[in-house]
């Protein structure tokens, strides 16, 4: 099936019921989109496909064809960094980072919708698991992210 990752055209040879985030690692070999537990809870996982947040691990890779996907090796704008890396890098938001890719993206796609968001707008839409306990810092650096 041919996928089209951060601008780029993949063509590649899988089951389409492989999920997303397999491909994405595996055949393509971007791995910024990581791995927590497989089963759309946690958020690690999390891609833009057509612009929405999307938990890889439970959406088939034929799901995504023709659509744009993107991961977080394609959110900066070639070498300026996305408003919400930015705020990330000023917050000192992650602490081993495992989760940090999906929350980012998560984070991105509700500025989209929701320039401003309140508090209840964050805790309603950013739902990713931190086993570090990051949420303070995240929520700062959501809110400084919306005013840049
Ligand atoms: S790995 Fe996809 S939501 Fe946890
Ligand atoms: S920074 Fe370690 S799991 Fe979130």
């Amino acid at each position: 099936m041919r996928l089209s990752i951060n601008g780029k055209t993949h063509d590649v040879d899988v089951d389409p019921s492989t999920p997303l985030l397999w491909v994405i690692r595996e055949q393509v070999g971007l791995t910024g989109t990581k791995y927590g537990c497989g089963i759309a809870q946690c958020g690690a996982c999390t891609v833009h496909v057509d612009g929405a947040p999307v938990r890889a691990c439970s959406l088939p890779a034929s799901a995504a064809v023709g659509k744009k996907i993107t991961t977080i090796e394609g959110l900066a704008d070639g070498g300026t960094l996305h408003k919400v890396q930015k705020a990330w890098v000023e917050h000192e938001v992650p602490q081993c980072g495992y989760c940090q890719a999906g929350m980012i993206m998560a984070v991105a796609a509700l500025l989209k919708e929701k320039p401003r968001p309140t508090d209840a707008d964050i805790n309603a839409s950013i739902t990713n698991i931190c086993r570090c306990g990051t949420f303070q810092q995240v929520r700062e650096a959501i809110h400084a992210a919306a005013k840049a």
